[in-house]
C-alpha cells in the first residue's frame, strides 16, 4: 500500500478548471492523495483527464454532493486532510433557465460538504482545510469605474452568482460559528483548455470553425477581465497551502476587454489560423437579444493575492489566447465529443429561438 501524507478531495474535478487543478496536484504532489468527486454532468468529462487517470495519487468517485448520506459516508472512508471544492452549475444563461439545479449543487451541495468536514474534523481542526472555489460575479456589475476588493459588498444579480454569493456566506458562517478552518477565493473569468463550448470562447470558436453564427449579446458592450485556467490553477495552489484561515483572496487577470473587441481579436487570429481571407469570420458576427439582467462590467483588483501570496498572471493575453485556439483546433475530437448528444437540444434552446 502507498503511503500518502495527505488526502485531498477535490469536487469538480472533471470540469474546466477543476481538472486542470486535479493535473496540477497529481503532478506536483506525488505524495498527495487526490480524489476527484463528480457527478458528470454535462460538463463533466472524465476525457480531461486521460493523461494522469493512472497515475497512482489519483482516484476518481463518481457521485452528487447534494447527497447527504453519500457525502457522510464518502468522508468517512477517505478521512480527508483537505477539501478543495469547485463543483457547481456554472453558467450564467443556464440559470436563466433553470435556477433550481444551481440552488441544490451550489448551496445545498456546499453545506453538505461543510457539514461532513465539520464531522470529521470537530476534534482536531489542526492542518485542515477547507477551500470554497468561488467567482467575482457575486460581487455584481461595475459602471466604467472601479475594480472588485475583498470587501466589496456582495449584489449578485442572476441566480448563478446569487447562488456562489450564498454558498459564499455559509462557507464564512462555518468558519466564524464552528471555526472550520476554510479559505475562499473569488476569480474572473477563466479561458483555456476543456471549457464547455456554452461559454464564449470555446463557443465562438467552435462556430467560427463550423461557419456558424457568433451569438453576440446585446451590443456587445459588456467587459469581463479574463484569467488563462492554468494561472488559476497556479493561485489554487498557492492559497490552498500558504492563504490565512478565515481570508478570501481575490484573483484575477488584470485583463478587461469590451465581448466585442475580444471577439474580433478571435475572428482575426481564427482566420489566420485557418487560412481565411482577412473579415471571413467577423461576417458571422450576428446581434442577439441581450441575456436578462446582463452584468455590464467585471474586474478585479487581485493585490492582496500578489502582494501576501507572490502569486502573479504568468502569461500575457495575446500568448493565451493564442495558446487556447491551437489547443482547440488540436483537439478536434474533444470538441465533437462533448458537442454530440445533449448538447444540440441545449444550443437550439439557447440560441435558435433567439
Ligand atoms: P464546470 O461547469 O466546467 O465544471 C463543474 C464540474 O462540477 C463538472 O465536472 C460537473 O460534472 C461537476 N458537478 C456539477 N454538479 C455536481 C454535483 N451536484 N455533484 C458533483 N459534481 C458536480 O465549471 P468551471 O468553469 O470549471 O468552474 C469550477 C468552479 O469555479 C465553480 O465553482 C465556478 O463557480 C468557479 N469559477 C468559475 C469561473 C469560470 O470562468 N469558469 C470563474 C470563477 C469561478
Ligand atoms: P460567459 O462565457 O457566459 O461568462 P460570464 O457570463 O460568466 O461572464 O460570457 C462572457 C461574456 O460573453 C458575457 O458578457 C456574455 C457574453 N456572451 C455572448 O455575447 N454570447 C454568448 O453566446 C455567450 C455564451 C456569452
Amino acid at each position: 500500500m502507498e503511503k500518502f501524507v495527505n488526502t485531498i478531495l477535490i469536487t469538480g474535478g472533471a470540469g474546466f478548471i477543476g481538472s486542470h487543478v486535479v493535473r496540477l496536484f497529481i503532478k506536483k504532489y506525488p505524495n498527495y492523495k487526490i480524489v476527484n468527486l463528480d457527478k458528470l454532468t454535462y460538463a463533466g468529462n472524465l476525457n480531461n483527464l486521460k493523461d494522469i487517470e493512472n497515475e497512482k495519487n489519483y482516484e476518481f468517485v463518481k457521485g452528487d454532493i447534494v447527497d447527504e448520506s453519500f457525502i457522510q459516508s464518502l468522508f468517512k472512508k477517505y478521512q480527508f486532510d483537505g477539501v478543495i471544492h469547485l463543483a457547481a452549475e456554472s453558467h450564467v444563461d443556464r440559470s436563466i433557465t433553470n435556477p433550481t439545479e444551481f440552488i441544490y449543487t451550489n448551496i445545498v451541495g456546499t453545506v453538505n460538504l461543510l457539514n461532513a468536514a465539520r464531522g470529521l474534523w470537530n476534534e482536531d481542526m489542526i492542518d485542515k482545510r477547507f477551500y470554497h472555489i468561488s467567482t467575482d460575479e457575486v460581487y455584481g456589475s461595475l459602471g466604467d469605474e472601479g475594480m472588485f476588493v475583498e470587501t466589496t459588498p456582495y449584489d449578485p444579480r442572476s441566480p448563478y452568482s446569487a447562488s456562489k454569493a450564498s454558498s459564499d456566506h455559509i462557507v464564512r458562517a462555518y468558519f466564524h460559528t464552528f471555526k472550520l478552518p476554510v479559505v475562499i477565493s473569488n476569480c474572473s473569468n477563466n479561458y483555456g483548455s476543456y471549457q464547455f463550448p456554452e461559454k464564449l470562447l470555446p463557443l465562438f470558436i467552435h462556430n467560427i470553425k463550423n461557419n456558424k453564427p457568433l451569438p453576440v449579446y446585446g451590443k456587445g458592450e459588456n467587459i469581463r477581465d479574463w484569467l488563462y485556467v492554468e494561472d488559476h490553477a497556479n493561485a489554487i495552489d498557492l492559497i490552498f497551502h500558504k492563504g490565512k484561515e478565515g481570508e478570501t483572496y481575490n484573483i484575477g487577470g488584470n485583463n478587461e476587454w469590451q465581448n466585442i473587441k475580444l471577439i474580433k481579436k478571435l475572428c482575426e487570429l481564427m482566420d489566420d489560423k485557418l487560412g481565411r481571407e482577412p473579415g471571413t469570420s467577423e461576417n458571422l458576427v450576428t446581434y442577439v437579444k441581450d441575456r436578462a439582467g446582463h452584468d455590464m462590467r467585471y474586474a478585479i483588483d487581485s493585490s492582496k493575492i500578489q502582494q501576501e501570496l507572490g502569486w502573479e498572471p504568468s502569461l500575457e493575453f495575446e500568448e493565451g489566447l493564442e495558446k487556447t485556439v491551437a489547443w482547440y483546433l488540436e483537439n478536434e475530437d474533444w470538441l465533437n465529443n462533448v458537442t454530440s448528444g445533449e448538447y444540440q437540444k441545449y444550443y437550439e434552446q439557447q440560441y435558435v429561438k433567439r
